[in-house]
């Protein structure tokens, strides 16, 4: 069968063969024992419902197996024989042109250069999936592979729940990830749900199909290293960055201090993933042995050499072992996936990988209890260097949380809003403040031709529209656009790209509709093919996240999440191709509510009209409520939206005298 039949196909009439574990490819650890005995004939009733009962006396035992060893039904079996990897738009069957966009964006999202377990469908975060299963992936794709553009598939978790009528300017695909009961939303009841197979963990960009790799972290990640240096007043060249992991997001840190200038040290504890990333040249040298690594750091420092150092070991080696060399740490930071402790998102320290994977699937208590000690070293630790001068930030992974929750000295007492982190989140002294209240955030696009001569031209309009705006850009957002224009520059020599043609730039709501728009008038004039425009979703509007996306809201309303519900619902009507909400991306089940969007740019003046619409809002929203919250960035923004826009009528906060009180 052709690649086409096979997508159209969906869940094969005949069983395919099983399919042996392929130990060369990275694989997702054993989940935690959750289900109790009459669950666990649920989750398996509950897999066999996507197959007709000719097909279960032989199915069933298989899947009872992949349960007890893994803690999931993946359904290995149904993995399709095809390369797994985001094609040229027109190989996709189909009647419409948005829903090829669609697969493409999901195959990008299961590649095996892209994908942190692609075989059990996690594309990053240790459990952001795509899918839960493989049934679901098949029959998905033979969804959108038939629909047109008068249907709207609607996905509940991963399941596709079916095609409904709609119009052509409704969205072709609508996303829930993890939407439960706000009671029903503790790290466990993820565990739960997700073995009975009903509820899934879709992070930001795994489940809504907008993962371009690590490049789209790349970008966010330098500016956040650059603006940290500009805190401390110091020049990036020479000065010492340590933070730790190299996995899906976390990898993007090496690069991203290279790109700044800086000596980064950054730890990691699994051998695979470290390979990966040397390989990918995203990290420089690998070293295993830590007095080694402190005099290569003390060369490089001298040398003020560009060069990222792995450490194949625990985080918390480094920090103890350079406070005992008294090397002085510059800017210190975290990215280990704490937003998921105790499923393999952190490693204890004092005992290998291998250990810690089985404690965490035999004895989950005694790992809580190690992952809590090592929390508490490691905070103790950065401690020793804060108070040496190390600059030290929380990089959204939950890493204060879940100390705090450990029990770690990461608390102190602030004069207006009482028992507080003591280290800032990135939002707070960086992201926040200086690019999500006037509105910059990560706006990316794939071409959808995968022909990398398209992306180098719409780097190149993307660069015109910026250097166009800049001209008569006001005062305040000079340093971003700056930023990005050298960014989009220095984006075709840094090789970003892994998986799809994709970039990312940050723009605020003017440059992300001025250059869909000139990319939209390429397309319309044969210059390029079409363009797929989305975003992080972590991001100006898209989240709320009371400790990282809106953890610079000061009212007290950074613990709600209207802004993100508003979000996604005003993106479905004014003109996104997909949209998703999510409960749980980044920081943790339970702990964040974030949505995004997907839009085909197809040349069109139908095009047109839904980017300026949509993406107006998209960013807009966001702003309003950082406005309301009175951030001064973000009523400056507003008030300029304004002006520019005479349907925009924002409430606006009045601010109260101090001294009234
Ligand atoms: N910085 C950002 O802008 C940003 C944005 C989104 C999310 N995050 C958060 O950052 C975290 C990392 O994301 P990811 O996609 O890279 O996750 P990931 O699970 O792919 O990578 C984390 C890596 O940390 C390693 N690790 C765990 N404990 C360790 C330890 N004690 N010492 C050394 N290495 C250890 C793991 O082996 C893993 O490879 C997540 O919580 C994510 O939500 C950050």
């Amino acid at each position: 069968m052709t690649f086409k039949e096979q997508i159209q196909q969906g869940i094969p009439n005949e069983l395919p063969q099983p399919k042996p574990y392929d130990t060369n490819i990275n694989h997702a650890p054993k989940r935690k024992e959750i289900l109790t005995e009459e669950e666990k004939i649920l989750a398996l009733k509950n897999s066999l419902r996507y197959f007709e009962p000719k097909f279960h006396a032989e199915l069933l035992p298989e899947f009872k197996e992949e349960l007890e060893k893994y803690g999931r039904i993946y359904m290995y079996r149904f993995r399709p024989d095809y390369e797994m990897k985001a094609r040229d738009i027109a190989d996709y069957p189909g009647k419409s042109e948005q829903a090829k966009a669609i697969m493409l964006m999901i195959q990008n999202n299961l590649d095996y250069a892209v994908a942190q377990h692609p075989h059990e469908l996690i594309t990053y975060g240790g459990n952001g999936g795509v899918f839960s299963n493989w049934a679901q992936y098949l029959l998905t794709m033979k969804y959108l592979s038939e629909m047109t553009d008068e249907q709207t598939l609607t996905m509940y978790s991963g399941h596709p729940m079916g095609l409904f009528p709609s119009h052509k300017d409704a969205p072709r695909v609508v996303v829930t990830n993890g939407m439960v009961i706000p009671n029903y939303s503790k790290p466990d009841n993820w565990e739960k749900f997700n073995a009975l197979g009903v509820s899934q963990y879709g992070q930001m960009t795994a489940g809504s199909y907008m993962y371009i790799g690590p490049q789209g972290i790349v970008h966010g990640t330098t500016i956040t290293v650059l603006n940290a240096f500009r805190k401390i007043n110091k020049e990036p060249k020479g000065g010492l960055f340590v933070t730790s992991g190299l996995g899906g997001m976390s990898g993007a840190q090496p690069k991203a201090g290279n790109i700044a200038g800086c000596v980064t040290v950054c730890a990691e504890v699994n051998p695979k993933i470290t390979k990966i990333r040397h390989d990918q040249k995203w990290v420089n040298e690998i070293h295993e042995n830590l007095d080694e690594l402190v005099e290569r750091v003390k060369k490089a420092q001298e040398n003020k050499e560009a060069v990222s150092l792995a450490y194949l070991g625990n985080i918390v080696e480094v920090w103890e072992k350079f406070d005992q060399e008294n090397l002085r740490i510059d800017i210190g930071s975290d990215q280990t996936s704490l937003h998921n402790p105790w499923a393999g998102g952190y490693y204890p320290a004092g005992q290998s990988f291998e250990e810690s994977n089985k404690m965490m699937a035999e004895n989950p208590e005694l790992f809580k209890e190690k992952v809590q000690e090592t929390l508490k070293r490691h905070a103790a630790a950065i401690n020793k260097h804060t108070e040496k001068g190390t600059y030290f930030f929380d990089y959204g992974n939950a890493f204060l949380l879940e100390a705090s929750r450990a029990g770690a000295d990461v608390m102190s007492d602030h004069p207006t809003l009482g028992r507080e982190f003591k280290f800032p989140s990135y939002v707070q002294d960086i992201m926040g403040p200086m690019c999500f209240d006037y509105g910059f955030g990560p706006f990316r696009w794939v071409c959808a031709s995968g022909k990398p001569e398209d992306l180098q031209k719409t780097d190149e309009i993307a660069c015109q529209v910026l250097e166009e705006m800049i001209k008569t850009s006001p005062e305040e957002i000079q340093q971003q656009m700056k930023d990005n224009i050298q960014w989009i520059k220095g984006a075709q020599e840094n090789n970003l790209v892994v998986g799809s043609q994709a970039r990312i730039l940050y723009a605020d709501a003017e440059g992300r509709m001025k250059i869909a728009e000139a990319f939209n008038k390429a397309i319309a004039n044969g210059e390029i093919g079409a363009v797929i425009l989305g975003r992080d979703h972590h991001d100006v509007s898209g989240t709320d996240s009371p400790y990282r996306e809106t953890s610079n809201i000061y009212d007290g309303s950074r613990f709600t999440a209207d802004m993100a519900i508003h979000n996604v619902i005003g993106d479905s009507f004014r003109g996104a191709t997909w949209v998703s909400i999510h409960n749980g991306g980044g920081v943790g089940w339970g702990e964040v509510i974030n949505g995004g969007f997907g839009m085909l740019l197809d040349g069109s003046d139908d095009a047109e009209r839904r980017l300026k619409s949509m993406l107006f809002w998209d960013v807009n929203n966001g702003i309003s409520r950082r406005s309301w919250a009175r951030n001064e960035g973000a009523v400056f923004a507003i008030k300029r939206a304004m002006e520019a826009e005479p349907n925009l009528k924002v409430t606006l906060p009045n601010f109260v005298d101090e001294n009234l009180f």
